[in-house]
Order: structure tokens, then C-alpha cells, then sequence
């Protein structure tokens, strides 16, 4: 029995681990064998701390004992305070009912994906996602299919209409993009929306960068349905403080859901999975909503930072400049190389980290609810994700020696 058991590769076993989680340690591990210090752009740790409020506010409340369970859904000070955000801010016509804290906009994501699918159901990301989307769908029980990006990273309409099936159930959309950097814009956002209607699809739109748009402005796509009965409504949106406050480990984020029966079900995925969100960090997330002014700066900062990367765009090595989110895609096609050779020897002779676009573009193999086997899209093998968020000075001084080696490579 015992050794039965252990033979059996459960479905998770099955699920290839994040390519951003992979690259954090072997840099990691890199740096430890090497000593030499990296620059990294593998990842999206931002170099900015959270407010002082956010601080003070966490350890006072620890200090205060306030640290109970709070209710699964959240305190009800934060969610009345999220759904204010939520009017005032993004344009939504939300109650605090409708809102629930969760611990990081990941877990929000994950919790969602339960909650508005059953397993056999297909979800459909963008060509080249976040890793930990893919990851969320088929822990969900979910089958990806991926739509068609444009030259421009943007969703292919065309492709998109016709991908729907009946077993097509959500819609996936990512904007600020990570790893793109592309930007909906709100025709844009309305098309998807009404694909969305057309098809009957529930649409879970991912807007954890909704604060770092360089270029135009960032479009709440539920906005565009404030004026839909709420049963009627389909577009659950996911939040994160981690990028707008630098709250990265603090580990808080919400979901705005379409209506109250919404908010009911996934109130009941919260209960069985993290009972509550951790109660000091709902105080300290209630303390940076009052340093919004906070948010405009680091939004300048990272606009400095993406402009740095200008001598890498000049050179046609990031053929589109983002504008939105914290990465950039370089494209080295035409380098004789690959991104993992690229990406390998960049940190070998220049101690800069980054991350090859291949796990971006994963395409899992599904065979009897088991991923079978791994592909990617061939189009990611000459792309690089670099992360613009860390140190301005190591940023620039990392753009400079990528080009400096690519130049080395063209010749
Ligand atoms: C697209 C996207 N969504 C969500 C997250 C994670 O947010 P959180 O830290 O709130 O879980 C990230 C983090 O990198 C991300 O890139």
C-alpha cells in the first residue's frame, strides 16, 4: 500500500515549478559559490521600501495584540476602505461585500480559480504569461490555452473570437502586463469585454500593476460594466499592494468580485484556505491607503528606471518599450544565441541575473488530467525578461553591459 502510494505522481508533482521561482535560485545559489555581487534583474523585488505609515502601523498593531483572526473575507474597516479605493479610484460600482482581503493578489488569484471553475474547465492566458498563472490553472484542475499576442504584445482579437468551446470558461487578462509591459487600453479592454459577453466567459483580470502605467493610463476593465446589473456582471478583479507600496513580503492584496453570491463563494474557498489574512498586515495595508501620494513616487521612480533602459531600445534590443509594469522583453534574434545561453553567459561574465522568456511561454501537454510533457513557444526562445525595479544605478549600469555584450555578439 505505502509503496503503491508513493509510486503514484499526484497532478500537482505533474505541474512545472515557476521559471521566476527556478532562476531566483540558481542566482541565488550562483552568488553564494561565486562571491561576486549581482545585479538583479531576474526578478521584480522592488528597490523601494514600504511608507513609514505602513511600518509603524504593522507594529503597533502587533504591539497592540491585534492579532487575531480577522473574518476570512477581511476586517471590515479594510474592505469598506478597498471598496472606496475601488469607487474613487478605478471607477468600479463596488460595496465592501463585494471585496475580500487576501494574503498577496497570488493567493487571490489562486482562490478565484477555484471558486469560479470546476476541474475540466478551460482557462485561456495571454502566449506569454506570468508563470504562476499557468501554475494557478492547473492546480485549479484547469486546461490552458494560450491566445495570440500581436507585434505589439496585445491580445489578437481575431485569434481570440474564435477560441471559445463549451468548456471555455474564463478569460485571463494581465494588464500592466507582466512579462510584457504592454497596457490595455480601454477600446482595447472593452473588445475583450465584449468577446467576454459573446462568449459567456467569466473574465479574471490580473491588475497588480495598476499604479506603474508610463504611457496612457490604466483601465479597470470591471468599469466598464458598472453600469450592468451586478448578477450580470463577469469581471473579477485582483489587486496587489506589493508593487503599489514595495509590500512585497508583508504578503496582502483583494479581490473585487462582479456581486454578492460571487463574494459568497469565494468567501467559502477563503475559509478552507487561509482561514483569514494575517491581521497586523490588514492594519498596516489600511495605513498605506493613506499614502496614496506615496504610490505617485514610486511610479516616477520606475519611469526613471524604464528610461534608463533607452540605450538598450536605441540598439533594437527591446524592440517595444513598456508602457506599464516592471519588466521589459529584450530580444536578442539575430545574436546567434539562444536566451538561455544569453541569459547563462550574461550572469557568468557579467554578473548581471536575468530571466529567458521560454518559461513565459509554457505550453503544458495535458493527457488524463496529467501534464504529459512541457513545450514552449518557439517564438520565446529569443527573449529575455529583465525587471527594471531594483537599484536605478545597477539598473542603467546592467542595461549598459547587456548591450555591451550583445554588441560583442553581433560582431
Ligand atoms: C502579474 C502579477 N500578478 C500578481 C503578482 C503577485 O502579487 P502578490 O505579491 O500580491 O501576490 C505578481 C508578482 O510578481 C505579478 O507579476
Amino acid at each position: 500500500m505505502t509503496s503503491t502510494m508513493a509510486a503514484r505522481a499526484t497532478h500537482a508533482q505533474s505541474i512545472p515549478p515557476s521559471c521566476v521561482h527556478d532562476v531566483y535560485r540558481s542566482v541565488n545559489a550562483w552568488a553564494a559559490r561565486t562571491g561576486r555581487p549581482v545585479a538583479r534583474l531576474d526578478v521584480g523585488e522592488p528597490h523601494f521600501t514600504p511608507p513609514l505609515a505602513v511600518i509603524e502601523a504593522l507594529a503597533a498593531a502587533v504591539r497592540d495584540g491585534r492579532t487575531g483572526y480577522t473574518p476570512a473575507e477581511g476586517l471590515p474597516v479594510l474592505r469598506e476602505r478597498l471598496a472606496a479605493k475601488l469607487v474613487e479610484h478605478n471607477g468600479h460600482d463596488t460595496v465592501a461585500e463585494r471585496v475580500l482581503v487576501t494574503p498577496g493578489a497570488s493567493q487571490g488569484l489562486s482562490a478565484l480559480m477555484q471558486s469560479v471553475t470546476d476541474p475540466g474547465d478551460e482557462i485561456l492566458l495571454p502566449a506569454l504569461h506570468w508563470p504562476i498563472h499557468l501554475q494557478q490553472s492547473l492546480l485549479a484542475g484547469l486546461r490552458p490555452r494560450f491566445y495570440p499576442l500581436d507585434d505589439e504584445y496585445r491580445p489578437d482579437l481575431d485569434a481570440l473570437a474564435t477560441m471559445g468551446n463549451e468548456r471555455t470558461r474564463v478569460l485571463l487578462t494581465n494588464t500592466p502586463s507582466n512579462p510584457t509591459g504592454c497596457v490595455y487600453d480601454a477600446d482595447l479592454q472593452a473588445a475583450l469585454l465584449e468577446l467576454a459577453r459573446r462568449n459567456d466567459w467569466l473574465v479574471i483580470a490580473d491588475e497588480a500593476y495598476e499604479d506603474f502605467v508610463y504611457s496612457g493610463r490604466h483601465v479597470s476593465m470591471a468599469a466598464l460594466e458598472r453600469d450592468v446589473p451586478p448578477a450580470e456582471r463577469r469581471v473579477f478583479s485582483v489587486y496587489s499592494y506589493s508593487k503599489s507600496f514595495a509590500m512585497t513580503g508583508y504578503r496582502l492584496g483583494y479581490v473585487a468580485t462582479p456581486n454578492a453570491a460571487h463574494a459568497a463563494t469565494l468567501q467559502v474557498v477563503q475559509e478552507a484556505s487561509i482561514l483569514s489574512s494575517p491581521t497586523p498586515v490588514q492594519y498596516a495595508g489600511l495605513a498605506a491607503l493613506d499614502a496614496m501620494s506615496e504610490v505617485a513616487d514610486n511610479r516616477e521612480r520606475l519611469r526613471s528606471a524604464r528610461d534608463a533602459l533607452a540605450p538598450l531600445a536605441e540598439l533594437g534590443l527591446i524592440p517595444r518599450v513598456p508602457a506599464g509594469g516592471w519588466f521589459a522583453l529584450v530580444d536578442i534574434d539575430g545574436l546567434g544565441t539562444t536566451a538561455d545561453a544569453f541569459a547563462a553567459a550574461l550572469l557568468e561574465r557579467d554578473a548581471v541575473a536575468v530571466a529567458p522568456a521560454r518559461g513565459f511561454a509554457l505550453r503544458p501537454v495535458i493527457t488524463a488530467g496529467r501534464v504529459a510533457r512541457v513545450d514552449a513557444d518557439p517564438a520565446s526562445e529569443h527573449l529575455v525578461r529583465i525587471a527594471f525595479c531594483g537599484e536605478p544605478t545597477q539598473v542603467s549600469e546592467a542595461a549598459r553591459r547587456i548591450a555591451a555584450f550583445a554588441a560583442e555578439l553581433a560582431s
